[in-house]
């Protein structure tokens, strides 16, 4: 994520009520049995290094990065985090299991996320999502919120779908076929 389309979490969205706040660290109740979200700190490093260097994880999200460049990101994200980016912590270890962001990417508010080899199939990212999800529809007065997958990408569909996600159609980008999910405010919320 580029950090120029997640500054404007801050002013992007409109918040609900007076003194509300979009950034997600400063959402309250981000926590499920799971997973805890919130911002990036330093010591994060070497989990979001990992994760931006491994081959697998980053396969259908622009492929691995070289040490040094995911270092310097790395560094970029804990040391000035954008308000839309998040970790993920595993609440049976303590451990960062992965990251994610929400940001304007293509237009409406975009969720992404990411999580270490070793935290795949646990339902961890399943809970991240419905985690931003709520809080978003709660903090904010916004009515759509996306994500966007490789279509190939078949674990990430099934987070979205498994999250309430609603396909909203298809697209290539990159040459690929990509899938957009949407997730709406629903009466009340
Ligand atoms: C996409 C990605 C986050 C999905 O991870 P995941 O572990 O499959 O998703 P979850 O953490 O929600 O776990 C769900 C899986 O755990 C299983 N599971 C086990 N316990 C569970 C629980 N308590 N609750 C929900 N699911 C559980 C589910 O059955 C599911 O497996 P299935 O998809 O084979 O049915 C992961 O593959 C990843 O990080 N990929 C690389 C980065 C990436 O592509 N990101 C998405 C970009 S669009």
């Amino acid at each position: 994520m580029r950090a120029e389309s997640s500054r404007h979490i801050l002013t992007g969205a409109s918040t609900r009520g007076s003194g509300a706040s979009v950034m997600i660290g400063s959402w309250p109740q981000l926590e499920g049995p799971l997973v805890r979200l919130r911002p990036p700190v330093p010591g994060d490093e070497p989990a979001l290094i990992e994760m931006a260097t491994d081959a697998l994880v980053r396969r259908y999200i622009g492929g691995p990065a070289d040490l040094a460049t995911a270092t310097a990101k790395a560094t970029r994200k804990t040391t000035a985090p954008d308000p839309g980016e998040f970790v993920i912590i595993d609440c049976a270890s303590g451990e960062v299991a992965g990251s994610g962001s929400l940001a304007r990417k293509r237009g409406p508010w975009e969720i992404s996320y990411m999580l270490r080899r070793s935290f795949w199939g646990r339902g961890l990212a399943t809970q991240t999502v419905l985690l931003i999800r709520d809080g978003f529809f709660t903090h904010t007065t916004e009515d759509l919120l996306i994500a966007t997958t490789q279509r190939a990408n078949e674990g990430s569909r099934r987070v979205l779908q498994r999250a309430g996600g609603v396909f909203a159609g298809a697209f290539d980008q990159y040459g690929m076929p990509q899938e957009r999910y949407e997730f709406h405010r629903s009466a009340g919320t």
